[in-house]
């Protein structure tokens, strides 16, 4: 039986597709491997929205070719965004032997069986695969059930793909596509089943959530095509928390402010994306609102919903940005007092607007604007988590702790980690924890609470 590796990079709709493709090939008969070692595919899942993350898979790719040396048997191949967008490009490395794109996983299987097949051939063999796909959107889904044996409590739904926004600094448009938009009742389908196999809690992921379906499905009461889709998932019984990935800050209108107070699964955490505090870069970035208008939104949702948590992603050097302009990002956040933010410095990419851009700033500006930014967030999650110690939160437990697998893991309402000394049977429980103590990323549980 072949073995086959996949390494994922960047965000968790590739951790998705990832687990879409090997649950895929383990129908095909393949063996997933935990590890590269001994496989006899390696495939990397990539990601571009960042110049280090394409460079890491390079790199990695780089190393592998080697291994391939030594190995000429060894199939290797490229997935996901940066396949997409460099497409046959990747072939100038003479180990690579498959690139597929983003809406083409689902052919993976076919391709490997092929490659394998064709070893003996003299001529080498070999695929580049980065075609539009109608349908896509649906084509992989419900890789949980029935993976590894080991049962699953919290599960990525993918809503719909691409993205039709076009933010100057943007790639994830020409990597992803269009908006595609899956049915709501192909989606509410793939929710009860999830649940029905001890899904406890799931996350929808989008490019931008907040446009799904809208140029398919009506509004209805004033709600958008997203909110009806939230509204009807939260009817799935045994289902008890809802979170999604990401919104776009101007799709948050008030149906969906509404939805927060009416729906208890939607978990207390919005991850809204503001990029910058400044209008002029907002302008320039053409993310189509402003600082005002952002702050009015987290005013609203705190509102709607008391002690929500707040998260963000923040671009740092964008092209022309001044001391001031960035000055506007930290009192924003000084404002806001973000629960967790994603700080990065500005990267290059290849056919987006700002590239051309005048005043592109130096890697030491954004750096020294990064450590500044960092530093803010840091501040803050020091007394907010401290804040918590002595409290009791609600913890859905996912299972063992990755990085040290004698404890158990799970995450508050409000998505932050907590790290416990509990045992296997807790997996999948709701329990209600007392934190005793906190770092900057992870709050530790009182072990005796679960158990009174
Ligand atoms: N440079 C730096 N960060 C970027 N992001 C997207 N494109 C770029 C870029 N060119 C960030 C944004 C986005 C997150 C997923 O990645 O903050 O929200």
């Amino acid at each position: 039986m072949k073995t086959v590796y996949i390494k994922t990079y960047g965000c968790q709709m590739n951790e998705r597709d990832s687990e879409a493709v090997a649950s895929m090939l383990r129908d095909r008969g393949y063996t997933i491997a935990s590890s590269e070692l001994g496989a006899d595919v390696i495939l990397l899942n990539t990601c571009s929205v960042r110049d280090l993350a394409e460079q890491k898979a390079l790199g990695k790719m780089g190393m592998l070719a080697k291994l391939k040396k030594r190995n000429p048997d060894l199939v290797l191949g490229y997935m996901g965004c940066m396949a997409q967008s460099r497409g046959e490009e990747l072939l100038d490395n003479p180990a690579v032997d498959l690139v597929v794109g983003t809406q083409r996983f689902h052919r993976v299987p076919d391709y490997l069986d092929q490659l394998l097949a064709s070893e003996d051939l003299e001529q080498p063999f070999r695929v580049v695969d980065i075609a539009e796909d109608p349908g896509s959107e649906s084509t992989i889904r419900d890789h949980v059930l029935g993976t590894n044996g080991d049962r699953q409590v919290v599960a990525f739904v993918s809503i719909m793909q691409g993205c039709d926004m076009y933010c100057t600094f943007c790639i994830v448009p020409h990597t992803r596509g269009k908006e595609r938009s899956r049915p709501i009742a192909e989606i509410v389908e793939e929710v009860e089943r999830l649940v029905a196999h001890g899904v406890r809690e799931v996350t929808f992921l989008g490019q931008i959530v907040t446009s799904y379906g809208r140029k398919d499905i009506p509004k209805k009461n004033g709600r958008s095509a997203f909110v009806q889709l939230l509204e009807t998932v939260h009817e799935v019984s045994g289902l008890e928390r809802i979170r999604f990935t990401a919104p776009h800050p101007k799709g948050l209108g008030d149906d969906l402010v509404a939805a927060y107070r009416e729906l208890p699964k939607l978990c207390e955490h919005a991850h809204l994306p503001v990029q910058s505090g400044s209008d002029r870069i907002l302008r320039a970035m053409k993310r189509g609102y402003s600082r005002a208008w952002f702050l009015r939104i987290v005013e609203k949702l705190r509102a709607a919903r008391p002690g929500i948590a707040v998260s963000t992603d923040i671009i740092v050097g964008f092209p022309g940005e001044t001391e001031e302009d960035f000055e506007q990002t930290a009192s924003l956040m000084r404002e806001v007092k973000f629960d967790q933010a994603y700080i990065f410095k500005y990267s290059t990419r290849r056919d987006t607007p700002a590239a051309a851009m005048p005043n592109q700033l130096s890697d030491e500006v954004k750096e020294k604007r990064n450590q500044a930014a960092l530093q803010i967030l840091n501040d803050h999650l020091a007394r907010e988590n401290q804040r918590l110690v002595g409290q009791t939160v609600e913890v859905l437990v996912e299972g063992r702790s990755d990085k040290k697998p004698q404890r158990m893991f799970g995450r508050t309402r409000t998505n932050k980690g907590v790290v416990f000394d509990g045992n296997q049977r807790h997996k999948g429980q709701l329990l209600q924890l007392r934190i005793e103590r906190a770092t900057l990323t992870t709050l530790y549980g009182d072990p005796t609470i679960h158990n009174l």
